[in-house]
């Protein structure tokens, strides 16, 4: 149960004080009668909250993917760089989202944006193992010994020994397109598995998360919410 003033602003564009004159007003229905009282408890998910009429649309939490574009911060908030949060049509800033999961600065991709930490937990717990495919540009072409290294989970710099992996190659050439599936997430995963078995990353694009995949229609900072089954697809079945 949820006071009707916070519900209202939880869904997007109102803050707390807009909500309570929208109520006070008489603008505001809750299971088809008019509510003057912000303080008013209701359970979104059961009761039929209409705005001037139209109905509220309650959502208890909002998943989004986004395809991230390079420059870009994969963090709620910064004071000086843009984020990924900046992006989001304005109905969606006040919600208290987050990226679930990071990209880096440079890189590409998708990048899923949610209110919900039960669900970002789940999904970032090093216990799942969710696979994450990317497409890599390399520096230099992949010898067949460096692949087999990245296969059976490379031992980094700092000593992390890595997860075994996949690597394809796409494209060959003296800059190679590779594609690649971890089954963690540690920071600069990619980039220092293949600095570990002697290839600079150059270019770097997640597609898909799980059983995710990003939408090919999304242009570069474009966003949309997931579907039901979209949102079911992304953790392995328990
Ligand atoms: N691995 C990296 O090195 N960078 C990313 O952004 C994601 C995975």
């Amino acid at each position: 149960m949820e006071r009707l003033d916070k519900l209202l602003c939880s869904q997007g564009t109102l803050t707390r004080s807009e909500a309570g004159r929208l109520v006070r007003g008489g603008r505001v229905t809750v299971d088809g009668v008019v509510c003057r009282d912000p303080s008013r408890k209701l359970d979104g998910e059961k009761q039929a909250v209409t705005v001037d009429g139209r109905s509220l649309g309650y959502a208890r939490h909002v998943y989004l993917m986004l395809n991230k574009p390079s420059g870009i911060l994969c963090v709620s908030r910064d004071p000086k760089a843009k984020t990924v949060i900046d992006l989001l049509p304005t109905e969606y800033r006040r919600r208290g989202l987050f990226p679930a999961g990071r990209l880096d600065k440079d890189t590409h991709g998708l990048v899923l944006i949610t209110d919900d930490g039960d669900f970002a937990h789940e999904l970032l717990s090093p216990r799942h193992h969710v696979p994450k495919r990317y497409r890599a540009r390399l520096d230099r072409p992949l010898s067949a010994a460096a692949a087999q290294a990245f296969c059976d989970g490379p031992t980094l710099e700092d000593g992390t020994k890595c997860l075994p992996a996949e690597v394809t190659v796409i494209e060959e050439g003296d800059t190679p397109l590779v594609e690649v599936i971890i089954y963690e997430g540690k920071f600069h995963q990619i980039k220092c598995m293949f600095a570990a078995v002697g290839c600079l990353v150059i270019w770097l694009k997640r597609y898909a998360m799980g059983g995710l995949d990003l939408d090919e229609n999304l242009r570069e900072g474009q966003c949309r919410p997931l579907t039901a089954a979209e949102k079911t697809s992304i953790l392995p079945k328990k």
